[in-house]
């Protein structure tokens, strides 16, 4: 389907990133076409605020509306899944946010479904958008960093152990890996250059049975190695760095960043990268994703998610 814009976007979910989702849509100056939720009050309450013109009664609702072009997935982990499978069974292209499956195989299936029927499906990882980054993948590739050696990854919160909210909540797929390790991962995979084949881990499990902390250890076949210390009842700065022969990036405050620091190692100078806007995450988001969807470059990055997702998948078998 490579239709003229504008795209009619359908939102599933009116919770924290919907609501940053209906305001970057206005700040792009788009209007939402439809919302629809769990709890219709909300989804009502979300319409008349960012300004979509339907409210669906039922979230199976949005996948038989043919005039849906996208859906954007904001609800728990746990019920991406069957979301995605059904809006591309209506032939929907599909903006799921992270983690996008719980699972690495239920994530190949749709993107084989995606494939065949010519739909666009990819994860709302805002690192994979952030001008920051690609400009960093352009350093990378020129080869002026020297070969990637280390990355080293921290990410923590301290939220508190309440059943109420997704968190801890084994039966909204809680736990610090799906939450916050998959920045740390997704990161991890934009500096590699191949994906990891070798993955260590160590967790502990918050009284609710979810993972609360964990460290993990990965290395590829070119030699690169990483490093990821995740924590859900603790806070961390979200600093990640990138360690080359010839120098070290520091980023802070990862997933939306718009600034980096280089320390040169032969002589210690600081080089200061700026590109893009942290406020504008969404906005770069949603901006790649129409140009995917209009037969424009596809720069979603799909099988980065599959990566980090099978990275997931064996790190939890692991943990049996
Ligand atoms: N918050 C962030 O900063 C952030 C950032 C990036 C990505 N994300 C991702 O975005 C997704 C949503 O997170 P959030 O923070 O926006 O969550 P949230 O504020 O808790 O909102 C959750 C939304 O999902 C609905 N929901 C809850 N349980 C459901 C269920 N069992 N079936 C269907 N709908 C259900 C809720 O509906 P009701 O109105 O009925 O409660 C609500 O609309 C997650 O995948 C998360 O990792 C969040």
């Amino acid at each position: 389907m490579n239709k003229k814009e504008p795209y009619r976007w359908a939102v599933i979910g009116c919770g924290d990133i919907a609501r940053q989702f209906g305001q970057a849509m206005g700040q792009e100056g788009r209007t939402l076409y439809g919302v629809a939720n769990r709890t219709y009050e909300n989804a009502v309450a979300y319409a008349g605020k960012y300004g979509a013109a339907k409210v669906y009664e039922s979230i199976s609702d949005v996948f038989t509306d043919e005039n849906v072009d996208i859906v954007y997935i904001a609800t728990p982990h746990n019920t991406h899944s069957g979301y995605i499978s059904e809006a591309l069974r209506h032939g929907k292209h599909v903006l799921c946010e992270k983690a996008i499956t719980l699972d690495s195989v239920e994530l190949e299936q749709a993107q084989a479904l995606a494939e065949k029927k010519g739909l666009i499906l990819a994860e709302a990882m805002t690192i994979y958008h952030m001008p920051l980054y690609r400009r960093l993948k352009e350093l990378a590739d020129s080869g002026v960093l020297g070969r990637l050696c280390m990355v080293q990854m921290n990410f923590g919160s301290f939220k508190e152990y309440d059943m109420t909210n997704r968190f801890f909540n084994p039966r909204l797929a809680g736990g610090a890996l799906w939450d916050i390790g998959v920045y740390a991962l997704s990161f991890i995979r934009w500096f590699m250059s191949c994906p990891p084949d070798r993955i260590a881990s160590q967790v502990k499990y918050a009284p609710s049975g979810v993972d609360e902390q964990v460290g993990i250890l990965l290395s590829n076949p070119a030699g690169e190695m990483a490093t990821a210390s995740l924590s859900l009842h603790a806070k961390q700065p979200k600093r990640g760095v990138a360690a080359y022969e010839n120098c070290y990036i520091e980023i802070l405050e990862y997933p939306r960043a718009d600034r980096a620091v280089i320390t040169w190692t032969k002589d210690g100078r600081l080089e200061t990268v700026e590109a893009g806007s942290s406020a504008d995450a969404l906005r770069y988001e949603i901006r790649d994703m129409e140009a995917a969807v209009s037969g424009g470059p596809d720069e979603m990055y799909l099988n980065y998610s599959r990566d980090v997702s099978r990275m997931m998948t064996q790190i939890r078998k692991d943990w049996d």
